[in-house]
């Protein structure tokens, strides 16, 4: 495990590295935009690969048992979370599944709650399915966010919200939701009898001395209309095999899921990607521990360098995720020039903060997920574009 070395990613058909022409990105931008991670996943995994790939036959799979051993393991252990292996569906990537839920479980044209800024394939999820959007604002107290909890409950209720898909921990400004907030939104859900997808893909990115709580987890009620979407693919560094965790209690709704997936003919498994998920849920303790603290490190650093030398931005309180969430409006720029400015003069490669919807303007998200020495060198060209 070494966070610290600087892989070489570039001619890796990386979207990060090489999606510069794709994306119609500067070419000599530096990338910490999407959300993966430029380190090494643990060695259990690439052990693991590495023999499979020897083997050389690579037929129809599905999932043995070990596999639902290790997803329950690592909820029991890390998040005090008890589950049953007839509530964990595999689902190629979050997103799909929360696509699928979309379709399971709402019609067309019933509104779809979502917390803005937000992750934007939700919102892309509710429209492409041609359901309506219903955004209830988070609101921004000094550097840290909060929920408008009188408007989730007015707009649950005004819009006839069917469903709401929870970001928790919430990408991109960093909450890491207390219990106390999970119970008052999912309380509320429960007396309006609004179905919640959440979406717990971060949930292993928590920076003490705050807690993650699996939302469901608070409540015996809550397992009749929660749906928990989790993933090894943002831990371990296993976005291309495209694997992800559905879990529900409510056999109602897994079959209607299941449904979903079957009309589209996705059923079966990749072999590759199930043995990267068990590895990492059955031996990942000590890479993820040693992760965090990695990334605390670089979050530290990110702190400390902006509060003295780029005092014009203000960096919002981080609790999870190791995405960062950048408020550039001390500058002054109009959204369009600000991106434009980062992207060709300072030439960084951030998320643009207006994708993520409304209260985006102003912000960019920056992904810390990558060697120091490379973090350093993104912020040492910030500073001097902002000096010159
Ligand atoms: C909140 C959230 N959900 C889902 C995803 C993507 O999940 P997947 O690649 O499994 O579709 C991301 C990736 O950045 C994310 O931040």
């Amino acid at each position: 495990m070494n966070f610290e070395q600087k892989i070489e990613r570039k001619h890796t058909n990386s979207i990060k590295w090489d999606g510069h022409q794709l994306f119609k990105a500067n070419p000599e931008a530096l990338p910490l935009w999407v959300a993966d991670m430029d380190f090494k996943t643990d060695e259990h995994i690439v052990e693991a690969l590495t023999k499979l790939a020897k083997f050389g036959v690579y037929g129809y799979s599905f999932e043995p048992e070990s596999y639902f051993e290790a997803v329950k393991g690592w909820m029991q252990r890390r998040h005090n979370w008890t589950i049953e292996r007839e509530w964990i569906f595999s689902t190629p990537g979050v997103v799909s599944a929360v696509n699928a839920c979309i379709l399971a479980l709402t019609k067309e044209g019933e509104a779809v709650l979502i917390q803005e800024p937000v992750y934007h394939p939700f919102k892309n999820s509710i429209q492409y399915n041609k359901r309506v959007p219903v955004i209830n604002p988070l609101k921004l107290d000094g550097t840290q966010y909060t929920i408008d909890f009188e408007d989730f409950e007015h707009k649950i209720i005004n819009e006839q919200v069917k469903l709401f898909i929870l970001c928790s921990p919430h990408n991109p400004v960093g909450r890491v939701w207390l219990k106390e907030e999970l119970k008052q939104m999912l309380d509320i859900c429960l007396k309006h009898q609004v179905i919640v997808v959440s979406d717990e893909i971060h949930m292993d990115f928590v920076y003490e001395p705050n807690k993650h709580t699996v939302a469901v987890s608070l409540d015996d009620r809550y397992q009749a209309f929660v749906i928990t979407l989790v993933a090894p693919s943002k831990s371990f560094n296993l976005a291309t095999f495209k694997l992800s965790q559905l879990i529900t209690s409510n056999k109602a709704f897994m079959e209607k899921i299941k449904h979903e997936y079957e009309r589209l003919g996705l059923h079966g498994q990749n072999q590759f990607s199930i043995i990267a998920s068990e590895m990492a849920y059955a031996h990942g303790d000590a890479y993820m521990d040693a992760l965090v603290e990695a990334l605390m490190t670089n979050i530290e650093w990110v702190k400390a360098f902006v509060a003295t030398e780029l005092p014009q931005i203000k960096v919002m309180d981080i609790e999870g995720t190791y995405l960062m969430w950048l408020d550039f409006k001390a500058l002054n720029m109009k959204q369009k020039d600000l991106a434009d400015f980062l992207m060709n003069q300072a030439k960084l490669w951030l998320n643009d903060g207006s994708m993520f919807g409304e209260g985006g303007e102003g912000f960019m998200r920056l992904n810390v997920a990558t060697d120091l020495e490379t973090l350093k060198q993104a912020f040492y060209q910030l500073r001097n574009t902002i000096d010159n």
